[in-house]
């Protein structure tokens, strides 16, 4: 690697210095546009501004901090530094107020629409507020960007799409009944943006995002996901829940692998005006197997946790398995060099470690 290269890459994500990424830095590092990425403040929105920020891209954010945090903006000003950070501009609103979402999409080439209430138990819980921001927030968002003309659409879909449909591996063709009011919603995004793409011509990608896991996501929120509640958990001698029997499996993503994807949909040419893509590994992990992968990875850090994971009932509207196919996004989107549930762990504890040790030492 030449010199110059070795520090235009300096400060990028490790996924995003493998060599199956330099088509897709070098295109970034070269072109600058304006980029929009709504829940800009949360796990996954955090990384993708983050990256873009670092490819010397133009990036506005939009959040309400529902549930992000001013810390996950706060350490992706530290990570890129102040240059970088001067390219950003946010937007605190709500994806439900149309005047804001007009005002942060005009002038923008990508949209990145991550901002929604996430968590089935949160949508059995409250399925009319999920509802409000999933459902009618996206199409405000939706219908804001189609009137602004920006170039494509990408949106946070859904595995949970995929319902009761038996057979595994996922492939996009064959869903089949959704089974919670959070499913229903991530659906109904998918349908709108078919019609878009039939009615007004609006170029939308929907990439179902399957288990994804890594740095900033979050460990204290009530409906959290497993891998960061168990290493929060772990970290802290407390008990580790599993519900189920911990034969319930899934294809946990890394974030990386996230951000090449939403980066891929937004930037590849001649793409049917509406699709949608699986974005996971292809792999399937039992509960019961990450439990013993978080307490080796955690083992090598020195922490070792001795207590067995304590089962509880199977929550309602959850589903017992899911694998996904990731041939089309490998297809057609160039998705590739994906950094599997071992090596995604690894960044991710590290992260995990020194964030928890940091929140929990004295000021
Ligand atoms: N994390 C996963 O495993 C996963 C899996 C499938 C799909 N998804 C989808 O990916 C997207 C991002 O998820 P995440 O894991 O980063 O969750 P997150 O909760 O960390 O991020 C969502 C962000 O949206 C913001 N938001 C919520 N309501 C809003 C509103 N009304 N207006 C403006 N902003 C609002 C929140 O404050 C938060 O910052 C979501 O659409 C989620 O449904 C995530």
């Amino acid at each position: 690697m030449k010199q110059n290269e070795t520090a235009a890459q300096a400060g990028l994500p490790s996924w995003l210095q493998d060599g199956t990424q330099d088509g897709l830095r070098t295109l970034l590092q070269e072109k600058r546009y304006c980029w929009l990425v709504t829940g800009a403040a949360g796990f996954i929105g955090s990384n993708l501004v983050e990256t873009l920020l670092l490819l010397g891209q133009d990036v506005r954010g939009l959040d309400i901090f529902a549930t992000g945090h001013w810390h996950n903006l706060h350490e992706v000003k530290k990570r890129v530094g102040e240059a970088a950070w001067s390219r950003f501009a946010f937007h605190e609103a709500d994806i439900r107020d149309a005047d804001s979402c007009a005002k942060a999409v005009a002038g923008v080439d990508y949209v990145l629409h991550q901002a929604a209430l996430g968590s089935v138990p949160r949508s059995v819980k409250d399925p009319k507020t999920t509802n409000d921001v999933n459902v009618s927030g996206f199409l405000s968002m939706l219908d804001a960007a189609r009137q602004a003309g920006v170039r494509r659409f990408v949106y946070a879909a859904s595995s949970s799409t995929y319902g009761d449909e038996p057979n595994l591996p996922k492939r996009e063709e064959r869903i089949g009944n959704p089974l919670s009011p959070y499913a229903v919603t991530k659906l109904v995004n998918e349908l709108y943006a078919s019609v878009y793409s039939r009615t007004y011509g609006f170029h939308s990608i929907g990439l179902r995002y399957f288990n994804v896991f890594g740095p900033r996501q979050d460990p204290d929120s009530a409906y959290g996901a497993v891998i960061p509640k168990w290493i929060a958990a772990m970290l802290a001698g407390d008990d580790v829940q599993i519900n189920g029997d911990g034969e319930t499996s899934r294809d946990f993503c890394y974030v990386g692998n996230v951000v090449q994807a939403n980066l891929r949909a937004a930037l590849k040419e001649d793409l049917a005006a509406s699709d949608v893509y699986n974005v996971a590994v292809g792999g399937r992990t039992t509960l019961n197997d990450l439990f013993s992968i978080i307490q080796a990875g955690l083992a090598t850090h020195g922490v070792h946790y001795a207590k067995q994971p304590v089962y509880q009932s199977f929550r309602a509207g959850d589903v017992h398995h899911s694998q996904a196919d990731i041939a089309k996004a490998v297809r057609e989107l160039g998705f590739s060099g994906l950094f599997d549930l071992r090596r995604g762990m690894t960044e991710a504890l590290s992260w995990y470690l020194a964030f928890i040790a940091g929140e929990r030492s004295p000021a």
